[in-house]
């Protein structure tokens, strides 16, 4: 765009400059022509016949062709005619338009452009004699110039049009050249930000490479202040891994410490309230709340555990499992603990298996039934159904039409100590890590589960790979 405008006004101005120039050279002709020919000068009248009388002047040295003359004699009588550029030059008489046309110009022997009509413009000059009263015009074209300029403006747009083609592609090369180190070090920065960095160990980052990190250029600083970001975000994220690792361990240490004296808790307790001796009342209720408080605590330590073991990606125990089986205890088990409930059991006749570890999935599975037991009113029906998808997976449903989950509590309900604090829940002995064992099992199992919920219908879905490709009927029967 500069440039254009830069050649713009550089062609306008030499084209007014050459204008100009070639303007004043013809005004000089005009000039000197209109000297040679005014009023008083030598007239010869003897015309040749045919041709207007007065206007020999028109013939005379250094007039060139086409030329006009218009001469009112003081009689008032006038005569015009153009220089035939013939050989010999023979004049033209002129037309009463164009005569009158002519004689219109301001008689102030000064210059002046006029259109003569079926001649083209002219430059006239008018001398005129006091006395008498009689006028001469002369004119000479101004085609000559007009088509020096016309030269000079085709010349000046074709070689601009020139300049700013290769302009723009010296440009566009020059441009991509320069900026190819920029795009080294973008597409470094690109694939960094594609990694996976905000959980679990740092995977190698890739640097920009030496050649881009030159300080002396403001490329190479890019590179270089990258490649140092880089080092940092590498050492945080290192020194991240290791304390998560730590407090892993620690949490998976303390909860394995923590069985034993539990247990042994639980045992006394229990020992002292059936032993022979009869206790005080109160005596005898606070030790049924030591064994209460003391079996709610194992689980929670053994829940912890479990998340501990998950999070340090241990190994499953994976062997084949058939889903329906599972299941079927599974809700067994929930209807004796829960008889207000209704429960509704869907499993197809194929068996369904899956590559895990059954006692895991078993936790799932009471982890989920509890939640709809505990967490709705007696006479909520929960559905558990089981099915195969299309492409190789087994989906497992608990669904209840109790008061579904809060809001608030709805979107990190798989998070750890997430619960929603109804006085339901609390005398249940919640501790909000269920959902977030069956998140990690089932993530573990390299499945997915979701959780959708309103008042009235609250539906937990589970996916498991399959591992069996047997297709076809996949019907189902109630049990
Ligand atoms: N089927 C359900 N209906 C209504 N609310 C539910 C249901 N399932 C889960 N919730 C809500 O989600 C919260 C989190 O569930 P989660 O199983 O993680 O913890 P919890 O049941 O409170 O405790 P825990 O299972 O560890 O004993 C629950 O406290 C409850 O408010
Ligand atoms: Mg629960």
């Amino acid at each position: 765009m500069l440039l254009a405008v830069v050649l713009t006004v550089i062609a306008v101005v030499s084209t007014l400059t050459i204008r100009a120039f070639l303007m004043s050279q013809l005004d000089q002709r005009v000039i000197d022509a209109g000297a040679r020919a005014g009023p008083g000068v030598v007239v010869h009248l003897g015309a040749p016949p045919g041709e207007p009388p007065g206007l020999d002047f028109l013939r005379g040295p250094g007039v060139e062709p086409d030329a006009v003359g218009v001469r009112r004699f003081p009689d008032g009588t006038v005569s015009g005619a153009v220089l035939d550029g013939g050989t010999p030059p023979r004049l033209r008489e002129l037309t009463r338009e164009q005569t009158e046309a002519v004689l219109g110009i301001p008689a102030d022997a000064e210059p002046h452009t006029l259109s003569v009509p079926g001649l083209g413009d002219y430059r006239l000059i008018t001398v005129g004699h006091p006395d008498s009263g009689e006028l001469v015009v002369t004119g000479v074209p101004m085609a000559s110039v007009q088509e020096a300029i016309q030269q000079v403006l085709t010349v000046e747009v074709v070689v601009s049009a020139a300049g700013l083609v290769a302009a723009g592609l010296a440009l566009v090369v020059v441009v991509k050249l320069a900026l190819r180190p920029l795009r080294r070090v973008a597409g470094t920065a690109i694939r960094v930000s594609g990694q996976n960095l905000h959980e679990g160990e740092v995977e190698w980052l890739e640097r920009v490479p030496a050649a881009d990190t030159d300080p002396r250029t403001e490329v190479g600083q890019v590179g270089a202040s990258l490649n140092r970001l880089l080092d940092h975000v590498t050492a945080a994220l290192t020194a991240r891994h290791a304390t998560e690792t730590r407090v892993r361990q620690f949490v998976a240490d303390a909860s394995h410490e923590l069985r034993t004296p539990l247990a042994s808790i639980r045992g006394y307790a229990e020992l002292t309230r059936r032993g022979r001796a009869e206790l005080p009342p109160d005596a005898a209720h606070a030790m049924r709340r030591v064994e209460a408080e003391a079996t709610r605590m194992t689980s929670l330590v053994e829940d912890l555990l479990l998340l501990a073991r998950l999070d340090a990606g241990r190994p499953l125990e994976r062997t084949r499992v058939d889903l329906s089986p599972l299941v079927i205890d599974a809700v067994s088990d929930a209807r004796a603990a829960g008889p207000g409930h209704h429960w509704r059991l869907t499993v197809p006749d194929e068996p369904l298996h899956v590559s895990a570890d059954p006692a895991r999935l078993q936790q799932v599975l009471v982890n989920l039934l509890a939640n709809a037991r505990t967490h709705t009113p007696p006479g909520t029906v929960v559905t558990t159904s089981l099915a195969r998808l299309d492409g190789d997976a087994v989906e497992l449903r608990v669904t209840d039409n109790g008061p579904g989950i809060a809001p608030e509590v709805l979107p990190n309900v798989f998070e750890r100590f997430v619960r929603g604090d109804t006085s339901r829940s609390r005398s249940a002995g919640s501790t909000g890590l269920g959902l977030a064992i069956v998140a990690a099992v089932v993530a573990a199992h390299a499945g997915t589960v979701g959780v959708a919920s309103a008042p009235g219908r609250t539906s937990f879905t589970v996916r498991l790979p399959a591992v069996n490709s047997q297709a076809g009927h996949s019907g189902s029967t109630p049990a």
